[in-house]
C-alpha cells in the first residue's frame, strides 16, 4: 500500500563531525515522504509532491512536528529490561547481583516472548526501528526475539550470547554448544526477512580461549554476520581481562587474537581505550556503540565522542542505550546524555551531532548506511515523528526557539516520554502514543504462583 507522511523533515546527507552542517542535513520545513511497498519512494517539498501525485494518496500530516528516519540503538540487552534502575552496583558486582539472575528466566519461550514484545513495543514508543541486541545464552532466547521482532516486521540484529566461565551454571554454555547453536541460529535466522544474526561473545572475561577461537572462526565462515561484544566499559574488568588474557597487548588484541575483530563487529563502550586500541578499530572498519545512560548509571566513565568522531583515524561511533546498564529507551534522552558527558569533557557537540549518531551514523557503524537511517528515495520506509507539543512544557519551550537547532537540542534536553507521537516501521503505522499499552500477558513467575 502507498501512503505518505507529511511534517519538518530531517535528515543527514553527511556526517556533521566532519562536514559543515549546511553539507550535511537536509531540512524541508514542509515536506513530505511517500512510501510503498516497505520502501521510501519520494522525498521532497509537500506542494511539489502533492502536485505529481494522485489526489487519493493517503497522507497522514503531523503538523508541529519532526518527521526523522527511525532510531537505530546500536547496543542493548532486550533480557534485561525487567531490571532498568536496579540500585547501588558497578559493572561486575551488577551483572552478578542483577543480570546474570534475570537473564536466567530467558530459557523459557513463552517467558522470553512475552518480554521481547514488551522490549519491541517499548522500542517503537520510543521511535527506534532497527537495534543491535543481546539476547540470552539460551537460543530460546533468541528465537523468541527474532519472532516477535517479524511480527513487526523491523530489521533488527541479534545474537545468542556466548558464555562458558565466570557466570551461573544455568547460564553457562560450551565452546562447542555456542558454536553449534550459534551455527543452526544463523542459517534459521541470518537474511531471513530483515532479520540479521549477530555472533554475541558477552566479553572476553566470561569466555574461554577456546570459545574465543570457535567464536572468530565462525563468524568468518558467514560473511555478512555481525559480531558484538564489550570493551573498556570499566576499569575493574580491564584489569580483569588483563589477568585472563597476559599475553594479549591490550583489551582489543584479546578478540583481535581470536579474529573478531573487522567490518560489522560493534564493540559496546569503549571508554577507556588506549591510542593504539582505536587506532586498530578505525583500520579494521570495526564500530564502537556509545551507551552515555548506562556509563553515567553504573559510573563507568566519560567516552571522548568528540574525539572519535575527528581523529585523523575517526572510529565509526553509533549511538545506544545499552538498556538495562541503561536507563533509557528514548534516543532523544540518550543524545542529551551524550551531550552532558561531552560538556564534563569540556566539548559540546551541537544536537545535530547527536541526531547524526542516533541515525545515520548509527546505520553507518552497523554497515546499514544504504538501508535504513535517512529519509531518501530506495531506504526502508522507517520513520519517527517527533511532536514538539508532545507536553505543555515542550510546547511552551518550543515557543520561545529560535532555529530548528535549538528545537531540536530543546526537545533532546527535555525528552519527555510522549515526545515520539508516531512509528512507521517498513511503510506502516506500527506505533501511536496516543492508543500504546503492553499488549503482551506478561507476569513475573512468582506473581504467577500466587494467581
Ligand atoms: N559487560 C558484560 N556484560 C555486560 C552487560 O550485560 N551490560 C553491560 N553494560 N556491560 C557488560
Ligand atoms: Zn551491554
Amino acid at each position: 500500500m502507498k501512503q505518505a507522511v507529511r511534517g519538518t523533515l530531517l535528515s543527514f546527507k553527511k556526517d556533521p563531525f566532519l562536514y559543515p552542517i549546511e553539507e550535511c542535513l537536509y531540512h524541508e520545513a514542509d515536506g513530505i515522504v511517500v512510501m510503498e511497498n516497505g520502501i521510501i519512494t519520494k522525498v521532497g517539498p509537500a506542494p511539489q509532491i502533492l502536485a505529481d501525485e494522485d489526489t487519493d494518496l493517503r497522507v497522514n500530516h503531523h503538523k508541529d512536528s519532526f518527521i526523522l528516519p527511525g532510531f537505530i540503538d546500536c547496543h542493548v540487552h532486550y533480557p534485561q529490561t525487567e531490571i532498568i534502575g536496579a540500585y547501588g552496583e558497578q559493572l561486575i558486582d551488577w551483572l552478578n547481583k542483577y543480570t546474570f539472575v534475570a537473564e536466567q528466566k530467558y530459557s523459557d519461550f513463552d517467558y522470553a516472548f512475552a518480554a521481547a514484545e514488551i522490549f519491541l513495543e517499548e522500542t517503537l514508543a520510543a521511535g527506534t526501528t532497527t537495534a543491535s541486541v543481546f539476547c540470552t545464552v539460551d537460543p530460546s532466547s533468541v528465537e523468541a526475539f527474532f519472532m516477535a521482532s517479524e511480527r513487526f516486521g523491523m530489521r533488527n540484529i541479534a545474537g545468542k550470547v556466548l558464555m562458558d566461565r565466570h557466570a551461573p551454571d544455568g547460564l553457562l554454555d560450551t565452546a562447542k554448544s555456542g558454536y553449534d547453536q550459534s551455527k543452526a541460529l544463523i542459517e534459521k535466522w541470518h537474511g531471513r526477512g530483515r532479520s540479521l544474526y549477530s555472533l554475541t561473545p558477552r566479553f572476553a572475561p566470561t569466555s574461554t580461549r577456546e570459545q574465543m577461537e570457535a567464536t572468530g572462526a565462525l563468524w568468518s565462515e558467514f560473511p555478512g554476520t555481525y559480531l558484538q561484544t564489550h570493551i573498556s566499559e570499566n576499569l575493574k574488568e580491564i584489569e580483569w581481562v588483563k589477568e585472563l588474557y597476559p599475553e594479549a597487548d591490550n583489551y582489543l588484541d584479546v578478540y583481535d587474537r581470536f579474529h573478531q575483530v573487522g567490518e560489522r563487529a560493534i564493540f559496546g563502550h569503549g571508554i577507556h581505550l588506549e591510542e593504539r586500541e582505536v587506532d586498530r578499530l578505525h583500520e579494521a572498519g570495526a564500530s564502537i556503540a556509545h551507551c552515555p545512560t548506562s556509563n553515567l548509571f553504573l559510573g563507568s566513565g566519560l567516552f571522548d565522542l568528540k574525539g572519535m568522531m575527528t581523529r585523523e583515524k575517526a572510529v565509526r561511533v553509533g549511538l545506544a542505550t545499552d538498556l538495562g546498564g541503561g536507563t533509557s529507551f528514548s534516543q532523544f534522552r540518550t543524545m542529551g546524555e551524550a551531550y552532558k558527558i561531552a560538556q564534563l569533557r569540556h566539548q559540546s557537540i551541537s544536537a545535530f551531532e547527536m541526531l547524526y549518531l542516533a541515525t545515520r551514523g548509527a546505520a553507518r557503524a552497523l554497515y546499514l548506511d544504504d538501508t535504513v537511517g535517512s529519509l531518501e528515495a530506495g531506504f526502508e520506509a522507517d520513520i519517527a515523528v517527533v511532536d514538539l507539543k508532545a507536553t505543555p512544557l515542550l510546547e511552551y519551550r518550543m515557543e520561545a526557539a529560535e532555529s530548528v537547532h535549538d528545537q531540536l537540542f530543546a526537545a533532546m534536553i527535555l525528552a519527555p516520554d510522549a515526545l515520539v507521537s508516531t512509528t512507521y516501521v517498513g511503510g506502516q503505522l506500527v506505533m501511536e502514543r496516543d492508543s500504546y499499552t503492553h499488549h503482551a500477558q506478561f507476569h513475573h513467575p512468582k506473581n504467577i504462583s500466587q494467581a
